[in-house]
Protein backbone atom coordinates (compact mmCIF):
# COMPACT_ATOMS: atom_id res chain seq x y z
CA UNK A 1 0.00 0.00 0.00
CA UNK A 2 1.64 3.27 -1.17
CA UNK A 3 -0.01 6.62 0.49
CA UNK A 4 0.28 9.01 -2.28
CA UNK A 5 -1.48 12.07 -1.29
CA UNK A 6 -2.72 11.84 2.11
CA UNK A 7 -0.61 10.35 4.46
CA UNK A 8 -2.54 8.35 7.51
CA UNK A 9 -1.18 10.75 10.19
CA UNK A 10 -2.39 14.08 8.31
CA UNK A 11 -5.47 11.86 7.76
CA UNK A 12 -5.97 11.65 12.03
CA UNK A 13 -5.38 15.52 11.64
CA UNK A 14 -8.18 16.35 9.14
CA UNK A 15 -10.36 13.99 11.12
CA UNK A 16 -9.70 15.59 14.29
CA UNK A 17 -9.76 19.24 12.97
CA UNK A 18 -12.74 18.65 10.18
CA UNK A 19 -12.28 18.82 6.45
CA UNK A 20 -12.49 22.76 5.94
CA UNK A 21 -8.83 22.39 5.04
CA UNK A 22 -10.24 21.64 1.74
CA UNK A 23 -11.36 24.08 -0.90
CA UNK A 24 -14.68 24.89 -2.25
CA UNK A 25 -15.29 25.95 -5.37
CA UNK A 26 -16.30 29.35 -6.51
CA UNK A 27 -19.11 28.09 -8.90
CA UNK A 28 -20.81 25.85 -6.01
CA UNK A 29 -24.60 26.49 -5.29
CA UNK A 30 -24.71 27.34 -1.32
CA UNK A 31 -27.53 25.38 1.13
CA UNK A 32 -30.64 27.05 1.49
CA UNK A 33 -32.40 24.65 3.90
CA UNK A 34 -30.18 22.69 6.57
CA UNK A 35 -32.20 19.47 6.92
CA UNK A 36 -30.82 17.24 10.23
CA UNK A 37 -30.75 13.54 9.99
CA UNK A 38 -33.25 13.04 12.40
CA UNK A 39 -35.79 15.69 10.59
CA UNK A 40 -35.17 12.96 7.57
CA UNK A 41 -35.89 10.06 9.65
CA UNK A 42 -39.51 11.86 10.32
CA UNK A 43 -39.66 13.21 7.09
CA UNK A 44 -43.19 14.90 7.47
CA UNK A 45 -44.58 17.22 4.53
CA UNK A 46 -43.01 19.92 6.43
CA UNK A 47 -39.44 18.73 6.59
CA UNK A 48 -39.61 16.65 2.26
CA UNK A 49 -40.73 20.27 1.12
CA UNK A 50 -37.73 21.77 2.49
CA UNK A 51 -35.83 19.40 1.10
CA UNK A 52 -37.42 19.85 -2.63
CA UNK A 53 -35.80 23.14 -2.46
CA UNK A 54 -32.41 22.80 -0.08
CA UNK A 55 -30.44 23.93 -2.70
CA UNK A 56 -32.44 25.70 -5.78
CA UNK A 57 -36.10 26.12 -6.04
CA UNK A 58 -37.58 23.64 -8.00
CA UNK A 59 -39.98 25.03 -10.80
CA UNK A 60 -43.32 25.72 -9.53
CA UNK A 61 -45.16 23.37 -11.67
CA UNK A 62 -42.85 20.13 -10.24
CA UNK A 63 -43.55 21.03 -6.42
CA UNK A 64 -47.19 21.48 -7.30
CA UNK A 65 -47.48 17.78 -8.79
CA UNK A 66 -44.78 16.73 -5.24
CA UNK A 67 -47.56 18.42 -2.87
CA UNK A 68 -50.56 17.22 -4.79
CA UNK A 69 -48.97 12.94 -5.14
CA UNK A 70 -47.93 13.58 -1.68
CA UNK A 71 -51.12 14.16 0.07
CA UNK A 72 -52.55 11.17 -2.46
CA UNK A 73 -49.81 8.63 -1.45
CA UNK A 74 -50.33 9.97 2.26
CA UNK A 75 -53.32 8.49 2.60
CA UNK A 76 -51.90 5.16 1.84
CA UNK A 77 -52.72 2.45 -0.83
CA UNK A 78 -52.04 4.61 -4.14
CA UNK A 79 -49.36 3.95 -6.32
CA UNK A 80 -47.76 5.88 -8.88
CA UNK A 81 -50.73 4.54 -11.62
CA UNK A 82 -53.47 5.96 -9.70
CA UNK A 83 -55.40 8.06 -11.44
CA UNK A 84 -55.50 10.90 -9.33
CA UNK A 85 -51.40 11.36 -9.06
CA UNK A 86 -51.67 10.39 -13.56
CA UNK A 87 -54.23 13.65 -13.31
CA UNK A 88 -51.97 15.87 -11.19
CA UNK A 89 -49.10 15.37 -13.43
CA UNK A 90 -51.20 16.29 -16.41
CA UNK A 91 -52.67 19.13 -14.78
CA UNK A 92 -49.07 20.17 -13.53
CA UNK A 93 -47.10 19.74 -17.17
CA UNK A 94 -45.10 16.78 -16.00
CA UNK A 95 -44.32 14.77 -18.94
CA UNK A 96 -41.75 12.38 -16.88
CA UNK A 97 -42.97 11.37 -13.11
CA UNK A 98 -39.57 9.28 -12.83
CA UNK A 99 -36.51 9.43 -14.66
CA UNK A 100 -33.94 8.36 -15.94
CA UNK A 101 -32.11 6.55 -14.47
CA UNK A 102 -29.59 4.16 -16.30
CA UNK A 103 -28.51 0.65 -14.92
CA UNK A 104 -26.78 -2.70 -16.66
CA UNK A 105 -24.13 -0.81 -18.51
CA UNK A 106 -22.60 -3.71 -20.82
CA UNK A 107 -20.11 -3.12 -23.37
CA UNK A 108 -23.32 -3.28 -25.98
CA UNK A 109 -26.44 -1.61 -23.99
CA UNK A 110 -27.52 -0.18 -20.95
CA UNK A 111 -30.73 0.13 -19.29
CA UNK A 112 -32.87 3.19 -19.24
CA UNK A 113 -35.55 3.43 -16.44
CA UNK A 114 -37.96 5.79 -16.38
CA UNK A 115 -41.84 6.37 -15.04
CA UNK A 116 -44.28 8.32 -17.75
CA UNK A 117 -47.48 9.99 -16.84
CA UNK A 118 -48.87 9.02 -19.61
CA UNK A 119 -49.65 5.83 -22.26
CA UNK A 120 -47.64 8.03 -25.13
CA UNK A 121 -45.29 6.47 -26.95
CA UNK A 122 -41.27 7.11 -25.72
CA UNK A 123 -38.86 7.62 -28.45
CA UNK A 124 -35.21 7.38 -27.21
CA UNK A 125 -32.77 8.55 -29.85
CA UNK A 126 -29.14 7.70 -29.34
CA UNK A 127 -26.48 9.26 -30.67
CA UNK A 128 -22.67 7.92 -30.81
CA UNK A 129 -20.58 10.75 -30.29
CA UNK A 130 -17.68 9.10 -32.51
CA UNK A 131 -19.87 8.36 -35.62
CA UNK A 132 -22.58 10.83 -35.24
CA UNK A 133 -25.22 8.54 -35.73
CA UNK A 134 -28.40 8.00 -34.62
CA UNK A 135 -30.12 4.86 -33.33
CA UNK A 136 -34.22 5.16 -32.62
CA UNK A 137 -35.78 2.98 -29.92
CA UNK A 138 -39.26 3.26 -28.52
CA UNK A 139 -41.58 1.71 -26.19
CA UNK A 140 -45.23 1.85 -25.41
CA UNK A 141 -46.36 1.89 -22.35
CA UNK A 142 -49.49 -0.02 -21.10
CA UNK A 143 -50.31 2.13 -17.98
CA UNK A 144 -49.72 5.40 -17.21
CA UNK A 145 -47.24 6.03 -14.51
CA UNK A 146 -45.77 2.71 -14.73
CA UNK A 147 -42.39 1.90 -14.64
CA UNK A 148 -40.47 1.22 -18.06
CA UNK A 149 -37.04 -0.04 -18.72
CA UNK A 150 -35.87 0.74 -22.61
CA UNK A 151 -32.63 -1.60 -23.18
CA UNK A 152 -31.02 0.70 -25.63
CA UNK A 153 -29.25 -2.84 -27.12
CA UNK A 154 -26.80 -3.25 -30.47
CA UNK A 155 -24.05 -0.82 -29.56
CA UNK A 156 -20.10 -0.42 -29.69
CA UNK A 157 -17.81 -1.50 -26.78
CA UNK A 158 -16.14 1.64 -25.10
CA UNK A 159 -18.19 4.21 -27.00
CA UNK A 160 -19.77 7.39 -25.58
CA UNK A 161 -22.92 8.18 -26.80
CA UNK A 162 -25.74 10.87 -25.64
CA UNK A 163 -29.70 10.00 -25.97
CA UNK A 164 -32.53 12.57 -25.30
CA UNK A 165 -36.02 10.94 -24.56
CA UNK A 166 -38.81 11.95 -26.14
CA UNK A 167 -42.90 11.91 -25.80
CA UNK A 168 -45.11 13.13 -28.53
CA UNK A 169 -42.03 14.31 -30.32
CA UNK A 170 -41.13 16.58 -27.54
CA UNK A 171 -37.44 16.11 -25.10
CA UNK A 172 -38.40 15.12 -21.67
CA UNK A 173 -35.10 14.38 -20.66
CA UNK A 174 -31.25 13.39 -22.07
CA UNK A 175 -28.00 12.50 -20.77
CA UNK A 176 -25.05 10.29 -21.93
CA UNK A 177 -23.08 7.20 -21.43
CA UNK A 178 -20.56 4.86 -22.16
CA UNK A 179 -20.22 1.51 -22.70
CA UNK A 180 -17.78 -1.02 -21.41
CA UNK A 181 -14.83 -2.54 -23.19
CA UNK A 182 -15.27 -5.72 -24.50
CA UNK A 183 -14.94 -8.99 -21.07
CA UNK A 184 -11.35 -9.67 -21.59
CA UNK A 185 -9.96 -6.51 -23.09
CA UNK A 186 -7.91 -4.64 -20.77
CA UNK A 187 -8.74 -1.19 -20.16
CA UNK A 188 -8.97 1.22 -16.92
CA UNK A 189 -12.30 1.17 -15.56
CA UNK A 190 -13.82 3.66 -13.11
CA UNK A 191 -16.73 2.92 -10.52
CA UNK A 192 -18.10 5.62 -7.89
CA UNK A 193 -19.73 4.45 -4.70
CA UNK A 194 -20.49 5.50 -1.35
CA UNK A 195 -24.04 5.26 0.97
CA UNK A 196 -26.16 6.88 3.06
CA UNK A 197 -27.84 10.11 1.43
CA UNK A 198 -31.14 9.98 4.00
CA UNK A 199 -32.95 11.92 1.74
CA UNK A 200 -31.01 14.52 1.92
CA UNK A 201 -27.95 14.49 -0.55
CA UNK A 202 -29.98 13.52 -3.21
CA UNK A 203 -30.55 17.11 -3.50
CA UNK A 204 -27.19 18.39 -3.68
CA UNK A 205 -26.37 19.40 -7.09
CA UNK A 206 -22.39 20.11 -5.60
CA UNK A 207 -21.74 16.61 -4.89
CA UNK A 208 -23.93 15.29 -8.13
CA UNK A 209 -21.29 17.41 -10.29
CA UNK A 210 -18.38 16.10 -8.14
CA UNK A 211 -19.49 12.45 -8.95
CA UNK A 212 -20.15 13.42 -12.94
CA UNK A 213 -17.13 15.36 -13.43
CA UNK A 214 -15.08 11.93 -12.15
CA UNK A 215 -16.54 10.34 -15.05
CA UNK A 216 -17.29 7.18 -13.41
CA UNK A 217 -19.17 4.10 -15.79
CA UNK A 218 -20.94 3.27 -12.82
CA UNK A 219 -21.89 4.18 -9.55
CA UNK A 220 -22.63 1.92 -6.21
CA UNK A 221 -25.07 2.49 -3.99
CA UNK A 222 -24.82 0.81 -0.35
CA UNK A 223 -27.77 1.79 1.45
CA UNK A 224 -30.14 4.16 3.39
CA UNK A 225 -30.46 6.56 0.06
CA UNK A 226 -33.81 7.52 -0.96
CA UNK A 227 -36.40 5.95 1.45
CA UNK A 228 -36.35 6.61 5.74
CA UNK A 229 -38.10 4.71 7.74
CA UNK A 230 -41.15 4.37 6.39
CA UNK A 231 -41.88 1.04 7.74
CA UNK A 232 -44.34 -1.16 5.78
CA UNK A 233 -46.07 1.86 4.86
CA UNK A 234 -45.62 1.09 0.99
CA UNK A 235 -47.20 4.22 -0.31
CA UNK A 236 -44.91 6.53 1.79
CA UNK A 237 -42.04 4.54 0.38
CA UNK A 238 -43.46 5.98 -3.27
CA UNK A 239 -43.84 9.52 -1.78
CA UNK A 240 -40.19 8.95 -1.24
CA UNK A 241 -39.25 7.79 -4.18
CA UNK A 242 -40.96 10.83 -5.94
CA UNK A 243 -38.94 13.14 -3.67
CA UNK A 244 -35.97 11.59 -5.10
CA UNK A 245 -37.17 11.42 -9.17
CA UNK A 246 -38.42 15.09 -8.94
CA UNK A 247 -35.03 15.95 -7.66
CA UNK A 248 -33.11 18.05 -10.30
CA UNK A 249 -29.26 17.13 -8.92
CA UNK A 250 -30.39 13.62 -8.72
CA UNK A 251 -31.62 13.28 -12.41
CA UNK A 252 -28.84 14.77 -13.63
CA UNK A 253 -26.70 12.18 -12.18
CA UNK A 254 -29.07 9.26 -12.87
CA UNK A 255 -29.22 10.38 -16.37
CA UNK A 256 -25.27 9.83 -16.90
CA UNK A 257 -24.23 7.59 -14.83
CA UNK A 258 -25.51 3.49 -14.10
CA UNK A 259 -26.35 3.21 -10.54
CA UNK A 260 -26.96 -0.50 -8.83
CA UNK A 261 -28.71 0.01 -5.37
CA UNK A 262 -28.59 -2.16 -2.35
CA UNK A 263 -30.65 -1.89 0.44
CA UNK A 264 -29.53 -0.93 4.84
CA UNK A 265 -32.52 -0.69 7.14
CA UNK A 266 -33.26 2.56 6.83
CA UNK A 267 -34.37 1.91 3.06
CA UNK A 268 -36.16 -1.64 4.36
CA UNK A 269 -37.98 -0.82 7.16
CA UNK A 270 -36.52 1.37 10.32
CA UNK A 271 -33.78 2.33 12.17
CA UNK A 272 -31.57 -1.12 13.00
CA UNK A 273 -34.50 -3.23 11.73
CA UNK A 274 -33.96 -6.59 9.85
CA UNK A 275 -35.76 -9.56 9.00
CA UNK A 276 -38.98 -9.79 10.01
CA UNK A 277 -39.64 -7.92 13.40
CA UNK A 278 -42.51 -8.22 15.41
CA UNK A 279 -45.54 -6.66 13.45
CA UNK A 280 -43.65 -7.50 10.00
CA UNK A 281 -44.84 -10.28 7.67
CA UNK A 282 -43.34 -12.10 5.17
CA UNK A 283 -46.15 -10.63 2.79
CA UNK A 284 -44.65 -7.01 3.89
CA UNK A 285 -41.19 -8.48 3.20
CA UNK A 286 -41.54 -9.73 -0.22
CA UNK A 287 -43.72 -6.64 -1.16
CA UNK A 288 -41.03 -4.46 0.11
CA UNK A 289 -38.52 -6.60 -2.31
CA UNK A 290 -40.81 -5.72 -5.01
CA UNK A 291 -40.96 -2.17 -4.12
CA UNK A 292 -37.18 -1.49 -4.25
CA UNK A 293 -37.00 -3.69 -7.71
CA UNK A 294 -39.41 -1.57 -9.21
CA UNK A 295 -37.67 2.10 -8.09
CA UNK A 296 -33.98 0.81 -8.65
CA UNK A 297 -32.81 -0.41 -12.26
CA UNK A 298 -30.48 -3.04 -11.19
CA UNK A 299 -29.80 -5.84 -13.66
CA UNK A 300 -32.43 -8.55 -13.86
CA UNK A 301 -31.41 -12.02 -11.75
CA UNK A 302 -33.51 -14.90 -10.70
CA UNK A 303 -31.93 -14.58 -6.93
CA UNK A 304 -35.22 -14.15 -4.31
CA UNK A 305 -35.11 -10.29 -3.03
CA UNK A 306 -32.62 -8.02 -3.85
CA UNK A 307 -28.93 -9.08 -4.20
CA UNK A 308 -27.59 -9.73 -7.34
CA UNK A 309 -24.14 -10.06 -8.92
CA UNK A 310 -23.32 -8.78 -12.54
CA UNK A 311 -20.16 -7.91 -14.86
CA UNK A 312 -19.28 -4.63 -15.57
CA UNK A 313 -15.93 -4.81 -17.66
CA UNK A 314 -12.98 -6.17 -15.69
CA UNK A 315 -14.94 -6.22 -12.08
CA UNK A 316 -17.66 -8.63 -10.50
CA UNK A 317 -20.07 -6.31 -8.41
CA UNK A 318 -21.67 -8.54 -6.13
CA UNK A 319 -24.22 -6.67 -3.81
CA UNK A 320 -25.69 -8.43 -1.09
CA UNK A 321 -28.81 -8.46 0.59
CA UNK A 322 -27.72 -7.84 4.44
CA UNK A 323 -31.12 -6.71 5.75
CA UNK A 324 -34.25 -8.77 4.86
CA UNK A 325 -32.42 -12.01 5.01
CA UNK A 326 -31.65 -11.85 8.80
CA UNK A 327 -33.13 -14.02 11.41
CA UNK A 328 -33.53 -12.00 14.66
CA UNK A 329 -33.98 -14.72 17.03
CA UNK A 330 -30.91 -16.65 15.71
CA UNK A 331 -28.27 -13.74 15.73
CA UNK A 332 -25.03 -14.34 16.90
CA UNK A 333 -25.53 -18.25 15.05
CA UNK A 334 -24.27 -19.13 11.36
CA UNK A 335 -26.62 -17.90 8.75
CA UNK A 336 -28.25 -15.45 10.74
CA UNK A 337 -27.15 -12.62 8.36
CA UNK A 338 -27.46 -13.32 4.93
CA UNK A 339 -29.57 -16.53 5.31
CA UNK A 340 -28.28 -19.93 3.80
CA UNK A 341 -29.43 -19.50 0.35
CA UNK A 342 -27.94 -16.07 -0.14
CA UNK A 343 -25.00 -17.51 1.02
CA UNK A 344 -24.81 -20.02 -1.45
CA UNK A 345 -25.11 -18.03 -3.60
CA UNK A 346 -22.44 -15.77 -2.81
CA UNK A 347 -19.75 -18.28 -2.29
CA UNK A 348 -20.69 -20.11 -6.30
CA UNK A 349 -20.21 -16.36 -7.67
CA UNK A 350 -17.08 -15.84 -6.12
CA UNK A 351 -15.77 -19.08 -7.08
CA UNK A 352 -17.24 -19.06 -10.30
CA UNK A 353 -16.13 -15.30 -11.59
CA UNK A 354 -13.38 -15.18 -13.92
CA UNK A 355 -13.54 -11.43 -13.38
CA UNK A 356 -10.57 -10.05 -12.63
CA UNK A 357 -11.69 -8.06 -9.48
CA UNK A 358 -14.38 -8.53 -7.28
CA UNK A 359 -16.44 -6.45 -5.33
CA UNK A 360 -18.64 -7.49 -2.35
CA UNK A 361 -21.21 -4.78 -1.23
CA UNK A 362 -22.31 -4.86 1.97
CA UNK A 363 -25.28 -2.74 3.94
CA UNK A 364 -23.33 -2.92 7.24
CA UNK A 365 -19.36 -3.27 8.21
CA UNK A 366 -17.04 -6.26 7.31
CA UNK A 367 -15.15 -5.46 9.86
CA UNK A 368 -15.55 -5.24 13.63
CA UNK A 369 -13.28 -1.96 14.08
CA UNK A 370 -16.34 0.87 14.52
CA UNK A 371 -18.73 0.48 17.25
CA UNK A 372 -17.90 -3.37 17.86
CA UNK A 373 -19.14 -4.33 15.05
CA UNK A 374 -22.55 -3.68 15.98
CA UNK A 375 -25.98 -4.58 13.88
CA UNK A 376 -23.31 -6.12 11.55
CA UNK A 377 -21.42 -8.96 10.27
CA UNK A 378 -19.43 -9.31 13.94
CA UNK A 379 -22.64 -9.23 16.38
CA UNK A 380 -24.49 -11.56 13.68
CA UNK A 381 -22.53 -13.95 11.80
CA UNK A 382 -18.91 -14.58 12.48
CA UNK A 383 -19.28 -18.15 11.34
CA UNK A 384 -20.25 -17.13 7.70
CA UNK A 385 -18.33 -14.18 7.76
CA UNK A 386 -15.10 -16.55 8.26
CA UNK A 387 -16.60 -19.14 5.71
CA UNK A 388 -16.31 -16.27 3.21
CA UNK A 389 -12.98 -15.29 3.81
CA UNK A 390 -11.59 -18.97 4.37
CA UNK A 391 -12.79 -19.84 0.46
CA UNK A 392 -11.20 -16.69 -0.89
CA UNK A 393 -8.39 -17.54 0.81
CA UNK A 394 -8.19 -21.39 -0.31
CA UNK A 395 -9.11 -21.04 -3.33
CA UNK A 396 -7.04 -17.89 -4.38
CA UNK A 397 -9.54 -16.11 -5.68
CA UNK A 398 -7.74 -12.41 -6.54
CA UNK A 399 -9.28 -9.30 -6.72
CA UNK A 400 -11.55 -9.06 -4.00
CA UNK A 401 -12.40 -5.72 -2.59
CA UNK A 402 -14.74 -5.34 0.47
CA UNK A 403 -17.33 -2.23 0.37
CA UNK A 404 -19.65 -1.51 2.97
CA UNK A 405 -21.86 1.59 4.17
CA UNK A 406 -23.83 2.49 7.36
CA UNK A 407 -20.94 4.38 9.50
CA UNK A 408 -21.56 7.44 8.22
CA UNK A 409 -18.61 9.57 7.66
CA UNK A 410 -15.64 7.57 5.69
CA UNK A 411 -13.11 4.92 7.04
CA UNK A 412 -11.30 2.29 5.62
CA UNK A 413 -9.46 -0.63 7.33
CA UNK A 414 -7.08 -3.43 6.46
CA UNK A 415 -8.35 -6.85 7.27
CA UNK A 416 -5.10 -9.11 8.56
CA UNK A 417 -5.65 -13.21 8.41
CA UNK A 418 -3.47 -15.62 10.43
CA UNK A 419 -2.49 -16.18 6.34
CA UNK A 420 -0.21 -12.98 5.88
CA UNK A 421 -3.39 -11.87 3.52
CA UNK A 422 -5.30 -8.43 4.21
CA UNK A 423 -8.43 -7.63 3.10
CA UNK A 424 -9.53 -4.36 2.40
CA UNK A 425 -12.39 -2.69 3.33
CA UNK A 426 -13.82 1.10 2.10
CA UNK A 427 -16.92 2.58 3.62
CA UNK A 428 -17.43 5.98 2.35
CA UNK A 429 -20.95 6.45 4.44
CA UNK A 430 -20.82 10.06 3.31
CA UNK A 431 -23.23 11.02 0.93
CA UNK A 432 -25.61 12.95 3.17
CA UNK A 433 -22.96 14.69 5.51
CA UNK A 434 -25.05 13.06 8.79
CA UNK A 435 -23.53 12.76 11.86
CA UNK A 436 -21.81 9.12 12.82
CA UNK A 437 -19.73 7.17 14.90
CA UNK A 438 -15.93 7.79 15.91
CA UNK A 439 -14.49 8.69 13.08
CA UNK A 440 -10.76 6.32 14.28
CA UNK A 441 -10.93 3.06 15.59
CA UNK A 442 -9.66 2.61 19.00
CA UNK A 443 -7.09 0.44 17.60
CA UNK A 444 -6.04 2.00 14.68
CA UNK A 445 -3.38 0.19 13.43
CA UNK A 446 -5.11 -1.13 10.80
CA UNK A 447 -7.07 1.76 9.56
CA UNK A 448 -5.98 3.58 6.12
CA UNK A 449 -8.29 7.14 7.22
CA UNK A 450 -11.08 7.74 9.55
CA UNK A 451 -13.62 11.01 8.61
CA UNK A 452 -16.35 12.12 10.53
CA UNK A 453 -19.87 12.04 9.22
CA UNK A 454 -21.25 15.52 9.73
CA UNK A 455 -20.21 18.13 7.36
CA UNK A 456 -18.92 15.29 5.29
CA UNK A 457 -20.42 15.24 1.72
CA UNK A 458 -18.43 12.67 -0.38
CA UNK A 459 -17.92 9.36 -2.53
CA UNK A 460 -15.40 6.98 -3.25
CA UNK A 461 -13.71 5.73 -6.44
CA UNK A 462 -12.02 2.80 -7.98
CA UNK A 463 -10.18 3.21 -10.53
CA UNK A 464 -9.16 -0.27 -11.82
CA UNK A 465 -6.09 -1.31 -14.36
CA UNK A 466 -5.18 -4.01 -15.86
CA UNK A 467 -2.87 -2.87 -18.34
CA UNK A 468 1.18 -3.17 -18.29
CA UNK A 469 3.54 -4.30 -15.86
CA UNK A 470 1.32 -3.60 -12.47
CA UNK A 471 -2.02 -3.71 -12.84
CA UNK A 472 -3.70 -2.08 -9.39
CA UNK A 473 -6.64 -0.29 -8.31
CA UNK A 474 -6.69 3.33 -7.03
CA UNK A 475 -8.92 4.16 -4.35
CA UNK A 476 -10.01 7.86 -3.74
CA UNK A 477 -12.27 9.72 -1.21
CA UNK A 478 -13.57 12.86 -3.20
CA UNK A 479 -15.73 15.48 -1.17
CA UNK A 480 -18.32 17.39 -3.04
CA UNK A 481 -16.31 20.02 -4.61
CA UNK A 482 -14.10 17.52 -6.66
CA UNK A 483 -11.24 18.05 -3.61
CA UNK A 484 -9.26 14.58 -3.51
CA UNK A 485 -9.47 13.75 0.77
CA UNK A 486 -7.44 10.53 0.06
CA UNK A 487 -5.65 8.39 -2.37
CA UNK A 488 -4.66 4.60 -2.05
CA UNK A 489 -2.89 2.61 -4.21
CA UNK A 490 -3.24 -1.84 -3.69
CA UNK A 491 -1.06 -3.48 -6.07
CA UNK A 492 -3.07 -6.72 -7.77
CA UNK A 493 -0.86 -8.39 -6.37
CA UNK A 494 -2.14 -7.94 -3.15
CA UNK A 495 -5.17 -8.68 -3.99
CA UNK A 496 -3.93 -12.47 -4.65
CA UNK A 497 -4.67 -14.25 -1.03
CA UNK A 498 -1.63 -16.90 -2.13
CA UNK A 499 0.87 -14.75 -4.03
CA UNK A 500 4.18 -16.43 -3.93
FE1 LIG B 1 -27.36 5.68 7.60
Amino acid sequence: MRFKKVSSLVALIVTLFSTATFAQRTDSIPIRHNVSLNQAHKGTLEIDSLLLDSYTRLPTNVRQFYLEARSIFEGNGADFTDERIVAAAAKNGIPLMSGPMLGDIKENGVSVWLRTASKLPIEIDVTDLARMKVKVYTSNPRVAGQVERVVLSDLSPQSKYSYSVKVQGSEVAEGTFQTTSKIGETSELRLAFASDFHKIGLHNPNLMDAILKRNPIAMLLLGDLAVDDRDTNLSMHRADYLLRDLSQPWKKLSANVSLYAAWDDHDYLNNDLSGLPEGVSNEDREALRKLWSENWNNPENDTPGIYFNTRIGAVEVIMLDTRSFRENDRRGEYNSYLGAAQLKWLKDVLAKSTAPYKLITSGTMWSDYISDGKDSWGTWDTLAREEIYQLIETENIPGVLLLSGDRHGARSFTIPRNSGFEFYEFGPASLGGVPGPEAIAKDSSKQLFGYLGLGLKAFGEFTFTMEGEAPQVTFRLIDEYGNIMEEHEISYDQLIPQKR
